[in-house]
């Protein structure tokens, strides 16, 4: 039998931390191979997972493991409060193009134009798997799979492809720009195979970015104001994707 902190210290570096219970709930029902999963307290986990998540209870009794409370800390950047931890495997960039690529697309792509905040972008793939989107895509510097993203999206990075791709490199798809300055989004009908870009929080939306939108669309908001959150902005968009033609089966 194989030492699951040995486990852990082997395959740290290449693969994604679940940092919690909840993101290994995530993880674990949307299909994430799991090779070790700890617990400071097992049967605590256990509980949580009756109450909880009782459709993946039984996977994860056979992956938890306890570790003494003091082990388990040092594992992690900074304990959870449910004491839990796990290292899942990154699915593969092919797989993920693939997703992205295939066509017909039955729920939009979101397109985050060079995101400086890592909550922000975390926050933005937990609204994408609830909504039940096609993927989230990043341009720019900021890696979408970053413990930080990944604690934030809450694990649900495997309930949709998310990848980091050049503007020329988007997937195939109408481009819905959102920008202040836009039409009013209220009047428009959001397609299923629809790109959905949003800019950065800092510059807004890039020069390419705006040469590759088809259509450039604003959430409403008076006048004083200059902007939302990106997050929030996704948000909004995809409420009003799920409204006008959206596809309701997932939701
Ligand atoms: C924090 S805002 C960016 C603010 C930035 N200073 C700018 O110049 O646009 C981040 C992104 O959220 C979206 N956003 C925020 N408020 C919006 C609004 N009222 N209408 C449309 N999009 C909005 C846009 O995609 C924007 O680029």
């Amino acid at each position: 039998m194989t030492d699951p902190v040995s486990d852990w210290h082997r395959l740290a570096d290449s693969h994604v931390l679940l940092d919690g219970f909840h993101a290994l709930k995530h993880a674990v029902r949307f299909g994430a191979e799991v090779p070790v999963a700890l617990a400071a307290d097992r049967q605590a986990a256990l509980a949580l997972a009756d109450d909880l998540a009782p459709d993946v209870r039984d996977t994860l009794d056979a992956l938890l493991t306890e570790v003494p409370e003091t082990t388990y800390a040092a594992l992690v950047p900074r304990p959870h409060p449910t004491g839990v931890a796990a290292l899942a495997v990154r699915p593969s960039r092919a797989a993920r193009l693939a997703r992205l690529a295939h066509t017909p697309r039955t729920a939009p792509v979101v397109v985050l134009d060079n995101p400086r905040n890592l909550g922000n972008a975390g926050a933005v793939i937990r609204l994408a798997a609830g909504f039940g989107v096609t993927g989230v895509v990043t341009t720019g510097t900021l890696d979408p799979w970053h413990p930080t993203v990944v604690r934030g999206g809450a694990g649900l990075h495997f309930a949709t492809a998310v990848e980091r791709l050049a503007v020329f490199d988007l997937p195939a798809g109408p481009v819905f720009a959102l920008d202040p300055e836009g039409e009013d989004l209220r009047g428009v009908e959001l397609p299923d195979d629809a790109l959905l870009a949003f800019g950065s929080e800092r510059t807004g939306l890039s020069a390419d970015l705006r040469a590759r939108a088809d259509h450039l669309l604003s959430l409403p908001m008076r006048p004083q104001v200059s902007s939302y959150n990106l997050a929030t902005s996704v948000a909004m968009t995809l409420y009003h994707w799920s409204m006008t033609g959206g596809r309701r089966s997932v939701l």
